[in-house]
């Protein structure tokens, strides 16, 4: 099993850095009912973003849940040293890791480690990336950042639609991810520019119905 399974076309990915903590359980129910597959998890390490965000003590909690309920965890590593974090992530039930092309010297040596884990493979652009700069093989995801990593709620950065376009002519094969402010307003406009893994925090999990801004999402990709 690996990316190409868990993708319909398309899929927004709730960001569960956006969650309630304290109702995290109910709402990934919540969201598996209404139809998410792909949960996306947000691992900072204080360093090469300032928070500490979640990892694998959280991971290994819902891990059982997801999985039972047929969705996957698509583990985002705002980190610096990636690596030193696969073995525990695959033990703690992730699925795939994305690792920062800012931090890897070698992303074909990386993603090779991660593999033999059994975890998909992303590498992750920020903002001020050239786009080029991406390897054009080894990766299932290339995710471009839409904000400045580090936190939800932050605002779409309009130049990522170009960026997301150029990623897609490069990368054909591979699935393009957008992480950072895609909510109602623009989902379509960056499925549009060819966008597949539509990435939503706050546009989910600060709504009063995260089942129904999930499906709205959905409904707008197609
Ligand atoms: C922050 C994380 C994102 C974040 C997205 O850097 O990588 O995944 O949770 O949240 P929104 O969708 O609110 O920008
Ligand atoms: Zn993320």
């Amino acid at each position: 099993m690996g990316w190409r399974d868990w993708v319909r076309g398309a899929e927004i990915e709730p960001s569960l850095y956006a969650a309630d903590f304290a109702r995290l359980g109910e709402q990934i129910r919540s969201l598996l009912q209404a139809g998410a597959r792909v949960f996306h998890f947000d691992v900072g390490d204080g360093h090469f973003v300032p928070p500490v965000t979640i990892g694998p003590v959280v991971l290994r909690s819902i891990a059982p849940l997801v999985h039972e309920g047929g969705g996957v965890l698509d583990c985002h590593l705002m980190v610096d040293n990636p690596v030193d974090h696969f073995e525990e992530i695959a033990a703690s039930g992730g699925d795939s890791v994305t690792f920062h092309l800012e931090v890897v010297p070698d992303p074909t040596a990386v993603a090779s480690q991660a593999r033999e884990l059994g975890l998909g493979v992303g590498i992750a652009i920020n903002p001020e990336t050239p786009v080029d700069a991406v390897p054009r093989s080894g990766m299932d995801v290339a995710l471009c950042m839409s904000i400045h990593p580090g936190y939800s709620g932050q605002e779409f950065m309009p130049d990522a639609l170009p960026r997301i376009a150029r990623l897609r002519e490069l990368l054909p094969d591979v699935l393009v991810q957008v992480d950072g402010g895609v909510g109602p307003e623009n989902a379509r406009a960056v499925r549009e520019a060819g966008g597949d893994l539509l990435v939503a925090g706050s546009s989910v999990f600060y709504s009063d119905d995260i089942a129904g801004a999930y499906r709205e999402l959905a409904l707008t990709i197609g």
